[in-house]
C-alpha cells in the first residue's frame, strides 16, 4: 500500500514557524508507523528528526501525536491509520526539532516525586517482605515507561505547565501505595501542593492516551482519596 505522511516540522534556531512536509511511502499494511518514518529518514530525507530506541513499546521514546491522538509510533499499524497520516510532536512540550520535544521539566517533576523506595527503618536480615496482595496494590502503576503521552494530552497541563501532571503522579502512586515505603507524609505534601493532584479535573485524556493501558485517572483519584481520607 502507499501511504502519505504529513509531518509537522520545525527546527529551533532555524525556522520561525512550524510547517508541514509531505512524504509518500510504499509499505505493508502490517508495518508500524515507525517503519514508515524510518523509510522517510533512511531513503528520502535524512534531516527528519524523531526519537526511537526499542521499537517494541518498552522504552517510551517515540510517543507522538498521530492522527490527532498521542500514541507510540512503534505500536501502531499503518492499516489502522488510513492512507493519509498526520504526525506531530506531542503538545505542551517545547519542540527541539520535528518530533523531538524537550523533556527537561517533565523529568524535574519526576524527580520531585522521589520515584524510589524510601524506608528509613533498620532493614531486616534478609529482605523487606510483602504479601502478593500488597504487591498487587500498586501493580498497575509499575508499568509506566515515562513516554509522556498522558501529560501531553492533559488540558489541565496545557493551561498550566506547572501542574505536576499525570505521569509524575503515576510514579508517585507506585511508591505511595508500596507497603514497604515509609515516606507517606512527605509524598503527600508534594502531591497535595498547589500544582499537585488537585489540578486534575478528571478529564480522562491521560487514561485514553496511555500506551501501557494504565488506569491513570483512577491512580490520580486514589492519591486524592489518600489526601482526604488517609491511605487505604
Ligand atoms: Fe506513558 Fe502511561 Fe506512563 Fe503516562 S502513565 S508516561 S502515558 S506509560
Ligand atoms: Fe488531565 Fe488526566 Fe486529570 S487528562 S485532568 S490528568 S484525568
Ligand atoms: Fe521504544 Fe517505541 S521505540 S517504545
Amino acid at each position: 500500500m502507499k501511504v502519505k505522511l504529513r509531518i509537522k516540522r520545525f527546527e529551533r534556531g532555524k525556522d520561525r514557524e512550524p510547517y508541514w512536509a509531505e512524504y509518500e511511502v510504499e509499505a505493508e499494511p502490517t508495518d508500524r508507523l515507525l517503519d514508515a518514518l524510518h523509510a522517510v529518514k533512511w531513503y528520502q530525507d535524512g534531516t527528519l528528526a524523531f526519537r526511537r530506541s526499542c521499537a517494541h513499546g518498552v522504552c517510551g521514546s517515540d510517543a507522538m501525536l498521530i492522527n490527532g491522538v498521542n500514541r507510540l509510533a512503534c505500536k501502531v499499524l499503518l492499516k489502522d491509520l488510513g492512507q493519509r497520516i498526520t504526525v506531530e510532536p506531542m503538545r505542551g512540550f517545547a519542540v527541539i526539532k520535528d518530533l523531538v520535544v524537550e523533556f527537561d521539566r517533565f523529568m524535574e517533576k519526576y524527580r520531585l516525586v522521589e520515584p524510589y523506595l524510601k524506608a528509613g527503618s533498620e532493614p531486616p536480615a534478609k529482605e523487606r517482605l510483602q504479601t502478593p496482595e500488597e504487591r498487587e496494590r500498586f501493580d498497575d502503576t509499575t508499568k509506566c515507561i515515562l513516554c509522556g503521552a498522558c501529560t501531553t494530552s492533559c488540558p489541565s497541563f496545557w493551561s498550566n505547565p506547572d501542574y505536576l501532571g499525570p505521569a509524575a503522579i503515576v510514579q508517585a502512586h507506585r511508591f505511595l501505595f508500596d507497603s514497604r515505603d515509609e515516606a507517606t507524609a512527605e509524598r503527600l505534601v508534594v502531591l497535595g501542593a498547589r500544582d499537585g493532584v488537585w489540578r486534575c479535573r478528571t478529564i480522562y485524556n491521560c487514561t485514553d492516551a496511555c500506551p501501557r493501558g494504565i488506569e491513570v485517572t483512577r491512580a490520580i483519584g486514589e492519591v486524592k482519596k489518600a489526601l482526604l481520607l488517609g491511605k487505604r
